[in-house]
């Protein structure tokens, strides 16, 4: 006859080889190692999100440009002219410091995610 405790060492090994085989199917899902992970993920693990805001409209300081919605090809021609030191205006020191964190592909995929978030609600004067 079975030992209980045997039962249990097969029960427990059998949970651990489905939690595994689990885990090996979710990775699955998984981008190739080496691909551009995608905008939202580039925007808060490159640090763009503590001073551009979470929705690209609410910046750190109210002198901080809002992103949301912005012209694709102008963010990513912006980027690139901040990185390289083209566009050099008073506040640009502030990030060109973080912009060895991206390459110019992922600038793109910044810029392509930028343009789709929803723009600031105009203003109104009261
Ligand atoms: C430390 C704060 C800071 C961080 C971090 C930062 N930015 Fe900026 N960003 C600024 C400031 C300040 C400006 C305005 C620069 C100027 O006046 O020339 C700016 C400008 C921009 C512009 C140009 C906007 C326009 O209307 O011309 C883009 C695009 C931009 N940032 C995207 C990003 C992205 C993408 C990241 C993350 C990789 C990032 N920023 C990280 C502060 C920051």
């Amino acid at each position: 006859m079975t030992h209980p405790k045997q039962i249990f060492i097969i029960a427990a090994t059998l949970t651990i080889a489905i939690a595994t085989f689990g885990f090996a199917a979710a990775n699955a899902e998984a981008p190739e190692a080496g691909a551009v992970p995608d905008g939202a993920e580039l925007y808060s693990t490159r640090t763009c999100v503590a001073c551009h805001g979470k929705d690209a409209n609410t910046p750190l300081l109210p002198s901080y440009p809002k992103l949301a919605g912005q012209n694709s090809e102008y963010l990513f021609q912006q980027m690139k002219d901040i990185k390289s030191g083209a566009r050099a205006n008073g506040q640009t020191p502030a990030m060109r410091g973080v912009m060895h964190l991206v390459d110019e592909s992922e600038m793109q995929v910044l810029a392509d995610f930028l343009s789709k978030m929803a723009p600031a609600p105009a203003q109104t004067n009261p």
